[in-house]
């Protein structure tokens, strides 16, 4: 059995006024009938100007990319996912020197993990405002990451992507409205990354077919990818999803708790 201990590490920027950085990051089992895996999270909440201060961890062909980059927003985007990835790598592959990594965007502009060693590991990225957090997984057992934030201005625009049944989940899910259409949508942004398509497929192929409450998180499966199921979490104003393969399962209870600790 691997060591699944959880490792913590908080950063604070001392300077009064400073927001914190915060980051998370842990291992968790992916148990499947005859198998068992590993992966790693981080989460990652940090200001602009934090982030700045770990360019070391970029890849030098990272760190010309993020130089090309013109606006602000974007910039911060990649570095929240990129630290977040690496520390997760980091957490999954005891890999010290996060620097030699590359994560390169794919033609659907999906994240590739390149690195010398010959191990398999790849990334799954989400961020929002500040957050970052980023799932590392062996290549044989993929997984996908969404996170967004709740915003009533945004949920007819979402009703409008739904279809009828998934609709009408939403309205029996007794979660309020803005919060059951993201958690639909975030669901369906997760599978898509595992499927490494994006959003660029129909969207009725991403169909959930069910919504259920089981403990503090609420699971669906599939219409079509009746391989995957989703596993979502709302805490503050944040929705996210992880998509599994439909016969493994996660042990995300850190994850989660950690996911609450920090949007709450
Ligand atoms: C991929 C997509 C689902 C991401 O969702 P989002 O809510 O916008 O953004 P998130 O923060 O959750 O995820 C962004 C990360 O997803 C990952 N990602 C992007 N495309 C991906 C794909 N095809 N498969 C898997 N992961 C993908 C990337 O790592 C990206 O972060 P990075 O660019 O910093 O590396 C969505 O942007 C999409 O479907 N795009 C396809 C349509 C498109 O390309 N539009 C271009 C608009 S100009």
């Amino acid at each position: 059995m691997y060591n699944s201990k959880i490792q913590c590490t908080f950063l604070a920027d001392r300077k009064p006024g400073k927001q914190m950085m915060l980051i998370h990051r842990g291992k968790f089992t992916l148990k499947r009938e005859n198998s068992i895996h590993a992966a790693a999270f981080c989460i990652l909440h940090a200001a602009a100007e934090q982030l700045t201060q770990h360019l070391h961890l970029l890849h030098p062909e990272e760190l010309s990319y993020y130089e090309t980059l013109k606006f602000d927003k974007r910039r911060e985007s990649y570095l929240l996912g990129r630290i977040s990835a690496k520390k997760a790598i980091g957490a999954l592959s005891l890999f010290e020197d996060l620097g030699k990594i590359a994560i390169e965007s794919g033609i659907f502009q999906f994240p590739v993990v390149k690195y010398a060693i010959t191990r398999n590991l790849q990334v799954s990225i989400t961020h929002c405002e500040g957050l970052g957090i980023a799932l590392s997984y062996p290549e044989v057992h993929p997984l996908g990451i969404d996170l967004e934030r709740t915003d009533k201005a945004n949920t007819e625009a979402i009703k409008e992507q739904l279809t009828p049944a998934e609709l009408a989940l939403t309205r029996t899910s007794q979660l309020p409205e803005d919060v059951a259409c993201t958690m639909v949508w975030t669901m369906k942004e997760a599978l898509s990354k595992v499927l490494r398509t994006g959003l660029t497929v129909d969207l009725k192929l991403l169909e959930i077919q069910s919504l259920a409450k089981e403990g503090d998180v609420y699971t669906s499966h599939f219409r079509h990818l009746i391989q995957y199921r989703a596993i979502s979490c709302y805490a503050g104003a944040y929705v996210c999803s992880i998509v599994v393969p439909g016969k493994t399962t996660p042990e995300l209870e850190e994850f989660w708790r950690f996911f609450r600790e920090t949007v709450s």
